[in-house]
């Protein structure tokens, strides 16, 4: 049985926003689901001075829902501080997206754990405290 897609989740499937790598990326990223096998990969640009999210670019290998939600994800945090895109929550990405099927929620997951990982590659990297992640139960 085909799953009921809203159509922003087809349209952000179909005409992904910000895919690809930033080479010389502030931050650094990678989520992993190992009972789907997706990954996402999330690279950051941050500016030193106000430390706002200039440049945001992902790659995923996996699912419609989780190109999606890293597509959104990546819309929702660029041009935010870095606080702010912590606290950006893997249900928000997914209310953005006017809801993913309930077994699709942990494609979300994957956006906000990767975000959460490349933040924490920038914080390591500029002697920021690093946040401890909470793990998401499925
Ligand atoms: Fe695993 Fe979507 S099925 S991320």
């Amino acid at each position: 049985m085909a799953l009921d897609y809203s159509q922003k989740v087809m349209d952000h499937f179909i005409n992904p926003r910000n895919v690809g790598e930033i080479p010389d990326a502030d931050g650094v990223g990678e989520a992993g689901n190992p009972k789907c096998g997706d990954i996402m990969k999330i690279y950051l640009k941050v500016n030193p001075e106000t430390k706002i999210i200039d440049d945001v670019k992902f790659k995923t290998f996996g699912c419609a829902s989780a190109i999606a939600s890293s597509s959104m994800a990546t819309e929702m945090i660029k041009g935010r501080t870095i606080e702010d895109a912590w606290n950006l929550t893997n249900n928000a990405v997914a209310e953005a997206l006017d809801g993913l099927p309930p077994i699709k929620m942990h494609c979300s997951v994957l956006a906000e754990e990767a975000i959460h990982t490349a933040l924490n590659d920038y914080r390591a990297k500029n002697g920021m405290e690093v946040i401890p992640m909470e793990h998401h139960e499925e």
